[in-house]
């Protein structure tokens, strides 16, 4: 009987959630209860000796958010304890977070002047596809929340870009306001979206916003850094001093290069700015770009993906780039899978660097 009982007791680690020793990039990796972890297109945040991981909570079936960004908490970063969820939807009809709405790509931050954890996300509103695409905040006193939901919009309305003059704003002015006679995707489309024809048209009412994370660079200063101008052009926005909302200045980046998925890292004074293009769901070949400085200019490199499956990104999307107190770095992405979003998997890979300071993220298999 007690070798029975000894042997149980030996096995509930493998029954209720196995113990994890080592990373394994896209496999299903269970939480401490034994289930899948169900946070994507997330980050991690480290408060003392505690890592917690958001995510979007994401159903079995269909695309919208029933429940809301949820939490897990670890001291190994292996192993994974979930909080529940932190920033629920509402029940009441009409919220911006209405039940059935969809949030994505959820980061939180943690502000040391004001104490507070601060949460950005992409939202969508219910019933409208992915047309609304506004940033969500929230905000909390605690890391595990209850995060308590302040606004949604579409950031600098009635500002233009540091980068152009009254000249370029003047020509952006001129390309139609977004109703450019020429087809789109044509040379002709293509040349008046670098010169902000879509700046010009969302100039009123605030620039678009869709995959998105926050950076806080060294000085304690944050930047949202998000997927514009109909996903073609990617916008850094400063954010004010207790993060909760924006500046007004704010920089294009890559104009037209249709990136989203933006992740990105800060190194010996380089900045590095990894990304997708955009395909839906489906995974493309990660873009990379270096800047000395986050208002530019900025530097397109090869993908920093090597191995097998890379001109994939191994089948994920970026979503973010956590630092080790050690100063190591590691990609995270999602594998994502339309079918189940729920179960789509996590691929977490370290970051190396080549003698010149270029990022690599080589696939392995597993890795401690
Ligand atoms: C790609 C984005 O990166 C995801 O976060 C999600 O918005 C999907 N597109 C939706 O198609």
């Amino acid at each position: 009987m007690k070798r029975i009982f000894l042997l149980l007791l030996a096995l509930l680690p493998l029954l209720v959630g196995a113990q994890h020793t080592m990373f394994r990039p896209a496999q299903e990796w269970t939480d401490t209860e034994g289930r899948h972890i169900n946070a994507h297109g997330g980050c991690l945040l480290q408060v003392g000796d505690t890592w917690y991981w958001y995510g979007e909570h994401r159903p079995y079936r269909g695309f919208t958010t029933e429940q809301g960004v949820v939490a897990y908490r670890s001291h190994d970063l292996m192993n994974w304890t979930p909080c529940g969820v932190v920033l629920a939807v509402s029940e009441a009809a009409g919220s911006p977070i209405e039940r059935g709405c969809i949030m994505e790509r959820p980061k939180v931050v943690f502000n040391a002047s004001t104490g507070k954890y601060v949460m950005l996300f992409h939202l969508e509103l219910k019933g409208r596809g992915y047309a609304a695409a506004q940033v969500g905040f929230a905000v909390s006193d605690s890391p595990t929340g209850p995060f308590t939901f302040l606004r949604a919009l579409r950031p600098n309305a009635g500002r233009w870009p540091t980068e152009m003059r009254q000249k370029d704003i003047e020509v952006a002015q001129q390309q139609d306001g977004g109703d450019c006679e020429c087809e789109w995707w044509t040379p002709a489309w293509r040349k008046a979206v670098r010169r902000g024809m879509f700046t010009a048209r969302d100039h009123e009412g605030g620039q678009m916003s869709r995959d998105m994370t926050v950076f806080i660079d060294d000085d304690g200063k944050a930047y949202h850094i998000t997927s514009s101008e109909e996903n073609l052009t990617l916008h850094l926005n400063e954010l004010t001093d207790d993060y909760l909302d924006f500046t007004g200045r704010y920089h294009r980046i890559a104009a037209g290069g249709q990136n989203e998925a933006p992740t990105l890292l800060k190194r010996n004074g380089t900045y590095w700015l990894i990304c997708s293009g955009c395909t839906g769901w489906n995974p493309n070949e990660a873009r990379m770009f270096s800047a000395q400085d986050l208002w530019g200019d900025w530097k397109q490199h090869p993908t920093p993906c090597r191995g097998e499956h890379a001109k994939t990104t191994f089948g994920g999307q970026g979503t973010y780039i956590f630092r080790m107190p050690d100063g190591r770095h590691v990609f995270m992405a999602d594998v994502w899978n339309p079918r189940h979003l729920s179960e789509s998997r996590h691929i977490w890979l370290p970051i190396t660097f080549e003698d010149d300071g270029t990022p690599v993220v080589t696939w392995q298999d597993e890795w401690k």
